[in-house]
C-alpha cells in the first residue's frame, strides 16, 4: 500500500493568538480529490501553508506523501490565494507558466530547451497549447486559471494544493475550471485539496469533503459532513442543510452562509464556507488507504473532529460524530 497523501496527527495550527485548527487528526488518501470548504477565517490557507512547511504546527505532526513535511517539497504544487500578477500582463501564456521555473528571468523571452519541454507538457495536460503564444492581458479569468494549473504541474507534483481556485470566476467558468482539475487529477493520479467557499461547484467532482471551523475539521463525504450536526459544530451555531436540485444549501438562521460569510470579499480576499454531510467513506474509486486516524485522540476516526473547549456546544447536546 503507498502512503497515504497527508497525515495530520493532533495538529494545532496557531498564527499570533488564533489557534486555527485544535488537535486536528485526518488522514487523505493517494488520488482523493478533497474540497477544503470551512467559513472565512477557519484556516483552509494557513493548513496548505502548513502542508508546504510555511507554518510550523503548535502541537502534532504532518506528514506529505509519507515524509514529514519540508519547505520547498518538490512533489507538492502550489496555487496560492492571491493571485494577482499585473505585472505580467505582456507575458504570452507559455512565457508565464516558465516565470515558476524561471522566476529571476521574469519579463525575458524564457522557454528554450529542457524547460520549454516542461512548460509545453504541462500546456498540453491542461489542453492551453492554444493559449502559448497569446498575452495574458487578453485571456478570460477562465484561461488564467488554465495557466496557473500548469504552472503547479511542473516538476511533476503528487499533490496539488488549490487555494479559492474559484474566485471571482463567473459561474460557466467555476465549472469549467473544477472539471478540469478533476480531469487532470485523475489523468495523473494525484491527489488534490481544493479549497473554496461554495460547496456547489465542486459537488460532482469531489471524492470528499475536508470541512474546517471553530478549530475542528471534519473529513467525510458530503452526505457524512454536510449534515446540520455536523457543521453546527463546525460553525458553533445552529445549522440547517437544504437540498434542492442536485444542490445543497447551508443556512443559518435562514439564511445562505457562504453568501452571508463571502458576500464582500470576491476580490482577492479570503473566502469560504458551506455545508455537508459526512460519513465513512470508502466507497471511491481510488485507493485510500486513510481514513483512520492515527491520533488516539477523541473522537471517531472516519470523521474526525478536533476537540474545543466549547460547552455551549455539549449543552446544545451536539457531540463529536
Ligand atoms: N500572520 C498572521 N498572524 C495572525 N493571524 C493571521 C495571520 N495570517 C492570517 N491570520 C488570520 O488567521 C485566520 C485564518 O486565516 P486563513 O487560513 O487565511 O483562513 P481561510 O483561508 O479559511 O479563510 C484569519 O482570521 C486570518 O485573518
Ligand atoms: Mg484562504
Amino acid at each position: 500500500m503507498t502512503d497515504p497523501a497527508i497525515e495530520l496527527n493532533r495538529v494545532t495550527l496557531e498564527l499570533g493568538p488564533r489557534r486555527l485548527l485544535d488537535d486536528v487528526s485526518f488522514t487523505v488518501g493517494n488520488g482523493e480529490f478533497i474540497g477544503v470548504l470551512g467559513p472565512n477565517g477557519a484556516g483552509k490557507t494557513t493548513l496548505m501553508r502548513a502542508l508546504l512547511g510555511l507554518v510550523p504546527p503548535a502541537h502534532g505532526t504532518l506528514r506529505v506523501l509519507g515524509q514529514p513535511v519540508t519547505r520547498g517539497h518538490a512533489a507538492i504544487g502550489y496555487m496560492p490565494q492571491v493571485r494577482s500578477t499585473p505585472a505580467a500582463q505582456r507575458l504570452c501564456g507559455r512565457d508565464f507558466v516558465a516565470c515558476a521555473v524561471d522566476g529571476h528571468r521574469w519579463g525575458i523571452t524564457l522557454a528554450r530547451g529542457r524547460t520549454r519541454r516542461a512548460v509545453d507538457d504541462a500546456l498540453a495536460i491542461v489542453g492551453a497549447l492554444a493559449l502559448a503564444g497569446r498575452p495574458l492581458a487578453e485571456l478570460s479569468g477562465g484561461e488564467r486559471q488554465r495557466l496557473l494549473l500548469a504552472q503547479c504541474l511542473l516538476g511533476q507534483p503528487r499533490l496539488l494544493l488549490l487555494d479559492e481556485p474559484l474566485i471571482s470566476l463567473d459561474p460557466n467558468h467555476q465549472a469549467g475550471v473544477v472539471e478540469l482539475v478533476r480531469r487532470v487529477q485523475r489523468q495523473l493520479g494525484i491527489t488534490v485539496l481544493f479549497s473554496a467557499h461554495e460547496l456547489n461547484p465542486l459537488l460532482n467532482a469531489i471524492d470528499r469533503v475536508l470541512y474546517l471551523g471553530n478549530g475542528r475539521a471534519a473529513l467525510g463525504t458530503v452526505d457524512e459532513v454536510i449534515t446540520p450536526p455536523v457543521l453546527s459544530r463546525l460553525y458553533g451555531a445552529p445549522i440547517d442543510v437544504m437540498r434542492l436540485a442536485g444542490r445543497i444549501f447551508v443556512m443559518s438562521g435562514g439564511v445562505e452562509i457562504d453568501k452571508r460569510d463571502h458576500a464582500h470579499e470576491d476580490d482577492g480576499g479570503h473566502s469560504h464556507s458551506h455545508s455537508h454531510s459526512h460519513s465513512h467513506s470508502h466507497s471511491h474509486s481510488h485507493s485510500h488507504s486513510y481514513q483512520h486516524s492515527a491520533a488516539p485522540g477523541p473522537g471517531p476516526d472516519h470523521l474526525s473532529m478536533a476537540r474545543q473547549p466549547d460547552h455551549a456546544l455539549a449543552r446544545r447536546g451536539i457531540h463529536d460524530v
